[in-house]
């Protein structure tokens, strides 16, 4: 079959590679109908994020179900189903706790309680390093899902693939970070990074009732996206005057929830790269900083930018002074995932008008050079196998 094989950093290619097969009673085998590109990939694409081999990259995809190990129960051959990101047996402790991205039995190699550099990391995720269990992904003709009977959620006829899809990943990660927030109606949000991540979370903090969405990026036609599909306001990262303009908006006070959509590859100069490399920091905490000055007192901060080292200077006195409360990690698909295709099935909220470009998946190393590169006004690249 066909698939996205990333060698090297800045180097994946269309390969011919072995088709999947069933390893496990509780297997699928889907044929891939649409896959995305998302942020996360580009760490590994980067190398912020450590891959030593060649792997199938890609964790949002959705399909046909081609062939079913003889203990799966939940989905049969021909069955269209989206597969959340996270790989998760649904039956350990943490499965057991709605937190199905630290589940005990995907990672066997690498999982632990430490969380440090290169051991003692979470459950599996599907083509993300070896670190993460090392399965293939499915920007690919074809894809093997483990855990069958937990992951992947039946989709109807009537819905387009490119209308549910993002229930893989960004849509549930976008409204982690908002639930995160403990909304009750009423709040003002700022939200760091409009790309595909910052543009969900965007819509989902319209679902929670928000009175006032502000939507933060470094790239103008990013932020003409957010006003253009989520009526928000916005200001450029770069403004001088930001935190000036954020507390104009906010009472003076800040926003009462800030989410950082960033994650380490936030834009940086010339002098915080020099900083980062002597003290061997992966790229910068800089959004998580933002965060931290832009949330009012007592406020929550939601960090689903993602963040693969420890960080000089990062601002731990703000936090304490200001009281706030902060959380981190990847979005529990599995736990928003029923109820987030209700809100998309009845009509609540539209995920399809962020995606700008839909290619070949034969062309997914151009598609990663642009999406990277932010070339031709990319935000958020659908391939088909
Ligand atoms: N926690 C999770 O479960 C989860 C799931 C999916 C993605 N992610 C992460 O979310 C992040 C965003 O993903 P994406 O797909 O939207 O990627 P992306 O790279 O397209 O978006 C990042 C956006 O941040 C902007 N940005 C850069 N520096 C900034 C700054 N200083 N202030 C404000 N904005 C800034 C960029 O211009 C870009 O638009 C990534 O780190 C990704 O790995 C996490
Ligand atoms: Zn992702
Ligand atoms: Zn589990």
């Amino acid at each position: 079959m066909k698939a996205a094989v990333f060698h090297k950093i800045g180097d994946i290619s269309v390969d011919n590679v072995e088709d999947p097969k069933i390893e496990a009673p509780d297997d699928v085998i889907l044929k891939v109908t649409s896959t995305a590109i998302c942020g996360s990939d580009l760490h590994i694409y980067d190398g912020f994020v450590p891959q030593l081999r060649d792997q199938v990259l890609g964790h949002e995809f959705m399909g046909i179900v081609e062939e079913a190990g003889p203990s799966v129960t939940k989905v049969k051959k021909g069955d269209r189903v989206v597969v959340p990101f996270p790989i998760a047996c649904g039956q350990c402790y943490f499965c057991a706790h709605l937190l199905p991205g630290h589940c005990e039995h995907t990672n066997p190699d690498h999982y632990g309680p430490e969380g440090d550099l290169m051991k003692g990391k979470g459950g599996g995720m599907y083509g993300y390093t070896d670190l993460y269990g090392g399965y293939n992904g499915g920007q690919a003709e074809y894809v093997r899902v483990p855990k069958a009977n937990f992951g992947p959620k039946i989709i109807p006829d009537g819905l387009s693939d490119e209308e549910v899809l993002f229930l893989t990943d960004i849509f549930p990660t976008g409204y982690t970070a908002v639930d995160w927030g403990e909304p009750k109606g009423g709040e003002t949000y700022v939200i760091f990074g409009s790309g595909p991540v910052g543009l969900m979370a965007q819509k989902s903090a319209w679902l929670k009732g928000a009175k006032r969405v502000i939507a933060v990026d470094p790239l103008e036609y990013r932020l003409q996206k957010a006003r253009d599909v989520n009526k928000v306001e916005t200001i450029n990262a770069n403004d001088a005057d930001l935190m000036e303009k954020i507390r104009s908006m906010t009472g003076g006070r800040g926003a009462d929830i800030a989410i950082d959509a960033v994650g380490m590859e936030a834009n940086r100069t010339f002098l915080e790269k020099a900083k980062a490399v002597i003290n061997a920091e992966k790229g910068t905490d800089k959004a998580i900083d933002y965060c931290t000055q832009a949330v009012r007192r007592g406020g929550i901060v939601s960090v689903v930018g993602v963040y693969a080292s420890p960080y000089d200077n990062f601002p731990v006195h703000r936090i304490f002074d200001k009281g706030l409360i902060m959380k981190f990690g990847q979005a529990p698909v599995q736990k928003y995932i029923d109820e987030l295709f209700e809100i998309v099935r009845n009509g609540k909220v539209v995920l399809n008008d962020i995606i700008t470009h839909k290619l070949p998946l034969a062309e997914a190393s151009n598609a990663y050079d642009m999406f990277k590169n932010k070339k031709d006004d990319c935000v958020k690249v659908v391939l088909k196998p």
